[in-house]
């Protein structure tokens, strides 16, 4: 923070000590994210407690032409919101969280964009409903975060990306006006959908305030198991009949090779494994429903016919909740694992979902061979064709090395995705990390419609600079 600075004596004069962080408060936080791989600074870091605070706060850094940078929290993995200037303010939301409304009637929940989302999930829950997002992140990531990143997680499958779940927002536009859009309904064909240009926006368009979220109601019953397969062709055909089979019952199928058991371990040394940790591929395969379905027994009689084809090697049906909730730390240690572990390349790609195999094997095939040393992560969303393949350095490769080597490795894994016709980013989003793949991969008319929209909303090129776009 650069408190000798004339402008962060206005900020200060004008937006008071609540809003601006003071020199002897802690920083740190508020300038590197979660993964550790970058660390920014900025002129002033800002925390609006209330909407109207919002306004000022945004009218007068564009009245000073200060650049902002929306945080929420901090958990993104694509440096979206770390500062890259001393030039820079961020404007941190996490002082405005209160939930405004919860409708058990309207299956609704409307809450400030600084909440944090298991806060909103344990309010809809309160109620006898669900928010069905769900993400490793849920304890520390804000709901504008989600929506600003159009986040994913293990239940798109049933209820999809956070674009499905938001019905309406209110967004401080950067000239420090409300738009409100905060509507609850679930239909309104009254022209453009607006609200759907800050899904996915990163911070680049407005700081959203406020949002209306679709709630569901709480299954009575979820069922998990923990699948062993011996291939990533037999886990998307498996996949596919249970898909027929289950309908939109099944809610989460993640995949995790077995070679990621260890970073796992890595993170939780005591984690209960289910299954036999060599079986190529671990599947977390959840179902759930409401009270008249007979879900064990679904599930039973289907595990059954693919144990009895040999499709499935290894099944285990938790037996309670607290089992379930072990089932999924393993997929919560491996990511927690590779955190700890250091530098590791990270990737976020999307494929058809018949693809997905090939998709594997070929990133596979491409660190082995060109990239000796280096260890192949795979894990995922394979049910929404997301797959997360992450390469861990050798041991002893200094730091430097390992960037730049890292980089190689992103560009090799964006050229076999490519070839797939597949997604370089399918839900973390572009950030600072992939900003100029995502410029050179855009077709001309595109680019033409992104740059018209983003100047058309922030023509001074105030929010969010270095990300995404600008
Ligand atoms: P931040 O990191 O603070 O910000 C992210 C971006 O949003 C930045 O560009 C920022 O400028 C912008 N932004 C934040 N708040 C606002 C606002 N109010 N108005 C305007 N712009 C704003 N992501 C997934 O999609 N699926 C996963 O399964 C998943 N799992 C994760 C697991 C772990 C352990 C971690 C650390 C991250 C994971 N993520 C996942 C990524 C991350 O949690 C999500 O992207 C989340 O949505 C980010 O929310 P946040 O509040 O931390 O946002
Ligand atoms: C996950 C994050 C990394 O799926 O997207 O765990
Ligand atoms: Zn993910």
């Amino acid at each position: 923070m650069k408190t000798e600075d004339a402008r962060y004596t206005r900020l200060l004069g004008s937006l008071g000590p609540s809003v601006v962080l003071e020199s002897h408060m802690p920083a740190d936080r508020y300038l590197s994210d979660w993964t550790g791989d970058h660390r920014g600074q900025a002129l002033a870091i800002l925390r609006p407690g209330s909407v109207e605070e919002v306004c000022k706060t945004v009218s007068l850094c564009a009245d000073m032409e200060l650049p902002i940078v929306p945080q929420g929290g901090n958990t993104g993995l694509v440096s979206g919101a770390v500062t890259t200037s001393s030039e820079f303010a961020v404007v941190s939301l996490e002082r405005l969280n209160r939930i405004r409304r919860v409708s058990r009637d309207d299956f609704s929940i409307t809450v400030d964009s600084g909440c944090v989302l298991q806060a909103v999930k344990d309010a809809a829950e309160d109620s006898g409903c669900i928010y069905p997002m769900a993400l490793g992140a849920q304890g520390t990531c804000q709901i504008g975060g989600t929506i600003a990143t159009n986040a994913g997680g293990v239940n798109v499958l049933r209820y999809g990306m956070t674009r499905d779940l938001v019905l309406g927002l209110e967004v401080v536009l950067p000239n420090g006006v409300i738009w409100d859009g905060l509507s609850n309904l679930r239909k309104d064909n009254r022209g453009y959908d607006l609200k759907q240009l800050f899904l996915g926006s990163e911070g680049t368009l407005g700081v959203v305030t406020g949002a209306c979220l679709k709630l569901f109601p709480k299954p009575d019953r979820v069922e998990t198991a923990y699948l062993g397969l011996q291939s990533f062709e037999d886990a998307m055909e498996l996949f596919s009949r249970a898909r027929y089979a289950c309908s939109d019952l099944l809610t989460g199928f993640e995949v995790i090779g077995s070679e990621c058991i260890g970073m796992a371990r890595y993170a939780y040394p005591d984690l209960p494994v289910p299954i036999s940790e060599n079986t190529p591929v671990h599947v977390l395969f959840e179902v759930s429903s409401g009270a008249l379905t007979n879900l064990r027994e679904m599930l039973e009689s289907f595990l059954a016919e693919e144990m009895a084809s040999g499709s499935v090697v290894e099944a285990v049906l938790a037996e309670n909740k607290a089992q379930a909730l072990s089932f999924w730390k393993v997929r919560e240690g491996l990511v927690e694992g590779h955190a700890r572990k250091g530098f590791h390349v990270r990737s976020d790609v999307s494929v058809a979902l018949s693809d997905v195999p090939r998709l594997i094997g070929a990133l596979r095939g491409m660190l082995t061979r060109r990239f000796p040393g280096w260890m192949p992560q795979a894990y995922g969303h394979a049910g929404d064709g997301n797959v997360h393949f992450n390469a861990l350095p050798p041991d002893g490769l200094d730091e430097d090395r390992c960037r730049a080597i890292g980089q190689q490795i992103e560009h090799a894994i964006f050229e076999v995705v490519e070839d797939l016709g597949g997604s370089f980013s399918a839900e973390h989003g572009i950030g600072r990390t992939k900003q100029d793949r995502f410029r050179t991969s855009m077709s001309g008319p595109h680019r033409h419609l992104i740059e018209a929209l983003k100047h058309t909303l922030d023509p001074a090129g105030l929010m969010n600079p270095g990300c995404m776009v600008g």
